[in-house]
């Protein structure tokens, strides 16, 4: 078993493991993949501030998310088909979690259902909601979460399309996978994966198979997407559906001030600043660039969280740094289950959660609290000047 010290040794442990269409969906940006790589490029270009001769003793990583107490500020982000990286991988993701006390996410486009993941887990997980035409069913999902305990709503705003990612479509990516010619060659060498699936049932999209209707290939998420997501979602929309819900509110793919600025207005209880993991809209600029702008414009008023290129403990305390009282990690806990099922997920926190630790320490400081731009070194037109 070699030794894993960073989650890049958890990517490609992944990469082996998995079939090859669940690990291009999870390691693909849309189109020329700029975003993507952008969001992690650009949290290399900040540095941090060495100091020394600090009492570093009694240092913690506690904190607090939307009010509920995590053992450092670095959520489960929702991810779509987690349970094909890995069977039952959405029970697995929050097990890990919860044992190790930070929030699970679960995505609308999971493969083990709200109540699959109830069932296994006993500290109340998010769930994250995308809006489909049919009312019917979004009343019904919200229910769903409701009686499962949910403590928050994740309300995603920037994939009511789906932007193109060239590689799902080479790949012909479905959950199930269709035994097509080259699928079937490339599962011939994933083993490991081929026996956790024989040995479960939840081989598709566990929340809305059954429940939503209307869909051509209910294997395919870019035919839900297509066909069920409604593309006339607003600030009216988001309002209602507030008040339907009426618990915790976070508002997840902000990227822009004017748009935080309305999450504030419609009484959301915190904002995701978010591309997507670069999946969306490519060519928009990287989370860790636009997070100060939307902190200095909503950030008294809001909790401000971010996602999309969070790899290692040094870019959650270079996020917590530019003012995000939270963060979520994406690819990083997929990595990890892909890799090793549950084991990995904890895996993947560990290893966060001692990056962060320590990188705190040498930047002088003991508690997230604490942590502000002061630790940092960012180059002078880090944000850029856009007209
Ligand atoms: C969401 O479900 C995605 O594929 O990004």
């Amino acid at each position: 078993m070699p030794v894993i010290t960073t989650i890049d040794d958890l990517r490609r442990m992944h990469k082996r493991r998995a079939p090859k269409m669940f690990y291009d969906y999870a390691e693909s940006g849309s189109w020329t993949e700029q975003t993507f790589r952008e969001n992690t490029s650009d949290f290399d270009l900040i540095r941090l501030r060495q100091r020394v001769a600090v009492n570093m003793s009694n240092r913690t990583t506690k904190s607090q998310m939307i009010g509920q107490d995590v053992a450092m500020p670095v959520a489960l982000a929702p991810v779509g088909l987690t349970g094909m990286q890995c069977a039952d991988g959405e029970i697995k993701a929050a097990k890990a979690a919860e044992k190790f006390g930070v929030p699970f996410t679960l995505s609308t486009m999971s493969i083990c259902s709200i109540e699959d993941v109830a069932e296994h887990t006993s500290t109340p997980f998010w769930f994250q909601l995308y809006v489909m035409q049919d009312e019917e069913f979004v009343d019904n999902i919200i229910a769903r979460a409701k009686n499962a305990g949910c403590s928050a709503l994740v309300l995603t705003l920037d994939l009511q399309i789906l932007g193109q990612r060239h590689k799902d479509l080479k790949n012909g990516l479905t959950a199930p996978p269709k035994l097509t010619i080259p699928t079937m060659i490339n599962l011939a060498t994933k083993w490991r994966w081929g026996l956790g699936m024989l040995q479960t049932k939840r081989r598709s999209f566990g929340n809305i198979v059954g429940h939503a209707k209307g869909v051509g290939d209910t294997s395919s998420l870019s035919s839900w997407t297509a066909e069920q997501f409604d593309l006339q979602l607003d600030w009216d929309k988001i309002a209602k559906l507030k008040e339907k819900w009426g618990g915790k509110l976070i508002l997840k793919g902000i990227l822009d001030v004017e748009d935080a600025k309305k999450a504030v207005e419609v009484g959301a209880d915190a904002i995701i600043v978010s591309n997507h993991g670069g999946r969306q809209l490519d060519g928009a600029l990287s989370a860790i660039r636009m997070l100060p702008s939307v902190v200095a414009a909503v950030g008294d008023k809001i909790e401000v969280h971010m996602d999309s290129g969070i790899r290692s403990g040094q870019d959650v305390l270079k996020a917590l740094a530019l003012g995000a009282k939270g963060t979520y990690i994406g690819r990083a806990f997929i990595y990890g289950l892909g890799a090793m099922g549950e084991e990995g997920v904890t895996k993947a926190l560990e290893v966060i959660h001692k990056e962060l630790d320590i990188t705190m320490a040498l930047c002088g400081r003991r508690d997230m609290e604490t942590l502000d731009r002061d630790v940092l070194l960012v180059p002078k037109n880090f944000e850029g000047e856009w007209a």
